[in-house]
């Protein structure tokens, strides 16, 4: 075997257990955006409005996944990896959302499934990653209770179609993210704005999390069920009380606000007074429903941030600086490499008794990848994961729970309204021609887990 890098790593070391896996989403790689009577979702509408995506980049085609997926799924393959995340899209099952079924899009999905199992690669499926149909936007998308209904009986047709084969379930990829940029901050699909359309899709999304499992619950019994939460060790730019605080509350937004709900702790209002708003939108019954006890959480990280205290900033008082401004290291998406997060969230979400499990479901780092002789030299991002799983390894040693280890992501791809500039592969993609070329950070994995 071809030994691509020296490192003192290995797999043995995470012991037999640990779980290794790469991650992808369905809009970010599939393309195919309106083959076999797909239906459009929020971010082919989205992708398709001027100005809202660099360089007016789009997702019709993305990697070619839909026409290409067993070339993938052999070269997930030969990069030993064995397990594989992946999403289901919606609109592709259902295109308006709603009954009828798309059977082309349940075919679709069978063929991966069945591709994966004969390579011997473990499925693990996301429910929802971000690609809501666009019919149900037109009736208020996350922002209408209904919202919940609709997600239930998308999770009944895929775990009735496809939970015979597949155990390893995802309800909801990054809750905090899709609902706050797509309905707070107007920069990802739907591009809706403002507090209300905020809250009312936060509330609905949780609800929606815990009813989807609870429906994976009833019709798989041995089901392996899991969420997904971006998070971020989030640091005060000072020892100033006023930083200090800022912190707590940009803390409490972007790490507790969704899983603290899930594990039945509620809203956590006191730390974040904005949240008091929430309880417009919430009925009866509805605190109780709003919590699951899941087999797993899947935590994404790959920063920390830097808080002050702004007045300027309303409903958390509080900026984040940068690591342009910090002039510190970062990648293409302008986040500070910074491995020491991974094991500041760990010890944070350890401290929950109620976590049962911790997988890291991503973390992957965007550099400015270029391909010579046939080769991508990305020894940034080999570093990258190098320094992260030391992190997951100090963590062990100091008692602390992680179970796995999903890097993102297998191929370069769609990066939301970042479009094709950020890379983030552990495979190049040449999207003019879709020829793939394994980055030395794929090889590196590769004999990593050989
Ligand atoms: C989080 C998201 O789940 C994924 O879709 C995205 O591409 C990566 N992080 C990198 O930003």
């Amino acid at each position: 075997m071809n030994k691509v890098e020296t490192s003192f790593l290995h797999k043995n070391q995470f012991g037999d257990d640990f779980l290794w896996g790469v991650s992808t989403a369905a809009f970010q790689i599939e393309g195919a955006h309106d083959t076999d009577g797909k239906g459009p979702s929020i971010w082919d509408v989205f992708t398709s409005q001027k100005g809202k995506i660099k360089n007016g980049h789009h997702a019709s085609t993305a990697c070619d996944f839909y026409n290409s997926y067993q070339n993938d799924i052999d070269l997930i393959r030969e990069l030993n990896i064995p397990n594989f995340r992946f999403s289901i899209s919606w609109p592709r099952i259902m295109p308006a959302g709603v009954p009828p079924i798309n059977q082309a899009g349940i075919a679709y999905y069978n063929k991966i499934i069945d591709a994966l199992l004969l390579a011997g690669i473990e499925p693990w499926i996301t429910l929802y990653h971000w690609d809501l149909p666009h019919n149900l936007e037109l009736k208020g998308g996350w922002t209408n209770r209904e919202s919940v209904n609709w997600f239930s009986a998308y999770v009944e047709i895929c775990v009735q179609n496809f939970g015979d084969r597949v155990k390893n379930w995802m309800v909801i990829n990054e809750p905090s993210v899709f609902t706050g940029a797509g309905y707070f901050l107007g920069i990802h699909a739907p591009g809706k704005k403002g507090i209300t359309n905020y809250l009312k899709a936060m509330h609905h999304v949780t609800l929606a999390t815990a009813a989807g499992a609870k429906i994976i619950r009833n019709r798989i019994p041995d089901a392996h069920i899991g969420t997904t939460f971006s998070c971020t060790h989030i640091e005060p730019a000072t020892q100033s009380p006023k930083d200090i605080e800022a912190a707590k509350r940009v803390d409490t937004l972007l790490n507790r606000t969704f899983i603290e709900p899930i594990l039945g702790l509620g809203y956590p209002q006191a730390d974040l007074p904005v949240l008091k708003k929430l309880n417009a939108y919430i009925v009866e019954d509805d605190l109780n429903n709003l919590s699951f006890d899941f087999d797993f959480i899947g935590l994404q990280c790959y920063t920390r941030e830097v808080v002050k205290s702004s007045l300027l900033i309303p409903y958390i008082g509080a900026e984040l600086i940068s690591a342009e401004k910090r002039n510190v290291i970062s990648t293409d998406m302008g986040w500070e490499v910074y491995p020491p997060a991974l094991y500041e969230v760990l010890k944070k979400f350890n401290a929950y008794n109620s976590i049962k499990k911790i997988i890291i479901t991503e973390n992957g780092a965007a550099f400015p990848d270029t391909l010579k002789n046939g080769k991508v030299y990305d020894i940034k991002r080999t570093h990258y994961i190098q320094d992260h799983l030391e992190q997951i390894l100090k963590a062990k040693k100091d008692g602390l729970h992680v179970d796995g280890y999903f890097v993102w992501t297998l191929t370069d791809n769609f990066e939301w309204a970042e479009g094709y500039n950020a890379r983030f592969g552990l495979i190049h993609v040449d999207f003019d021609t879709q020829q793939r070329t394994i980055k030395h950070s794929g090889l590196w994995f590769k004999d990593f887990l050989s």
